[in-house]
């Protein structure tokens, strides 16, 4: 690659062997993607600090690289941990200790303690054309597809090393070529809710893998829509971005998403929407022990959404709900009253942590509801659970009877 004279003497090792590291990290990276250059980056996300991915092993290395002055060079968010750090939620005390000592690290090094993965919720928001170094698979989708920033799916190592060094390998994404659709897929179905949304990235993110779709037919979503389309298609393929022609920035029409390149066409119908709804529910049994809803975490329009839904009732005493969201984000709902609603239906509003990421099994659950793809695609590995994949509105109803579906 060819370096500036600033990032030759980071790799020599004159701004420290934190920098060193993350920059010879970079310089493999590019090497292997056959980048020319580095690019400068704007922001960066670092995301893989829960334990369970960070392990005991990745928690003594960011200790030492904060002993060793590691500092961020451009404003840096940190992605979802294990741990709410604002209540005890009875999760075993030695998994929150060590919790806490990653977050501490990479506070240390300068990153703003968010913990979440909608960091651009709370005023975290890369502009349209601008080049970024996010990782978090539902965050990098959002921001390359709707934002329009430029970002590689970059993980937790490689995210730290550009918030280190301010640079990112230019290839993949944050080249033009690249960004041009791959498939059509048209939408011939009217899509109802978060659910359905889901559902389509499910089905769409196993027939494109790593490709971009583009999505003709898709009539003025919501964001929270989009939120939820994107985080499926990363999980259930690896997409990094998607069109929807007419919505996102790049894309004002369907041929401007494909560039003039020619395209085949797959038609999405109710049929597929409920293949995908399917394809996500593993549950066995009716009964439900455990609600959760905020994957990738709750806006404050879906935390009222759930306060509405549970006012003035009670949670099952057999079934734990918790509603994940950011701190930030738990600072206004608090203020607006909804967190006083749902938990005084029984309900909990986590801040920091998620199901996938975070340690609920612990608790004894075994069969989730959920109106979260990516978390519905998770759980079963990640956390050992059933689930049962529906509407916010099924959840909460799940979460008052104890089982999903209508009334025995
Ligand atoms: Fe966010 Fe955790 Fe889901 S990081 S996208 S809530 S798996």
């Amino acid at each position: 690659m060819i370096l500036t004279d600033e990032e030759k003497r980071m790799l020599e090792g004159e701004f420290g062997e934190p920098v060193q590291k993350a920059m010879e990290m970079l310089v493999a990276i590019g090497d292997i993607y056959g980048a020319e250059r580095m690019i400068p980056v704007k922001s960066a996300h670092i995301a893989g600090l829960s334990l369970k991915t960070h392990g005991t092993a990745g928690m003594e290395w960011a200790e030492e690289m904060a002993r060793n002055g590691a500092k961020v060079k451009v404003p840096t968010t940190l992605n979802v941990i294990g741990l709410d750090r604002s209540r005890d939620l009875g999760l075993p005390v030695d998994w929150c200790a060590n919790q806490l000592r990653i977050e501490r690290a990479y506070e240390c090094m300068g990153c703003y303690g968010t913990s979440s993965c909608v960091p651009y919720y709370s005023g975290f928001i890369p502009r349209l054309g601008e080049h970024i170094s996010w990782a978090e698979s539902s965050a990098v989708v959002f921001t390359n597809s709707v934002l329009g920033a430029r970002d590689n799916r970059e993980g937790g190592p490689s995210a730290w090393a550009s918030a280190l060094t301010g640079r990112t390998p230019c290839y993949g994404l944050h080249l033009d070529e690249n960004r041009k659709g791959d498939l059509l897929f048209k939408i011939e179905v009217d899509l109802r809710d978060i659910a359905d949304y889901g559902a389509l990235g499910s089905y769409v993110g196993r027939i494109v893998g790593t490709k971009i779709p583009v999505f003709e037919g898709i009539v003025n979503p919501s964001l929270e829509e989009l939120v939820y389309l994107g985080a499926a298609l990363a999980s259930s393929g690896a997409v990094a971005m998607f069109h929807v022609a007419g919505v996102t920035p790049e894309a004002q029409s369907v041929s401007d998403a494909f560039g003039g390149r020619p395209y085949d066409t797959v038609v999405i119908t109710a049929k597929e929407i409920e293949e995908g709804k399917e394809k996500l529910t593993s549950a066995r049994e009716r009964k439900v022990d455990y609600v959760a809803i905020g994957c990738p975490h709750c806006s404050i329009g879906q935390i009222r959404e759930v306060a509405e839904l549970i006012a003035g009732k009670k949670v099952n005493e057999n079934v734990t709900l918790w509603v994940h969201t950011s701190a930030a984000i738990k600072g206004l709902a608090g203020q607006l009253g909804y967190i006083r609603i749902i938990e005084e239906a029984g309900g909990v509003v986590t801040q920091d942590l998620c199901t996938v990421l975070g340690n609920p099994e612990a608790l004894g659950v075994k069969t989730l509801a959920t109106n979260s793809a990516k978390m519905a695609f998770y759980a079963p590995g990640s956390n050992g659970l059933g689930v049962w994949y529906g509407s916010v509105r099924q959840c909460i109803e799940a979460a008052i009877n104890g089982y999903w579906g209508p009334t025995v």
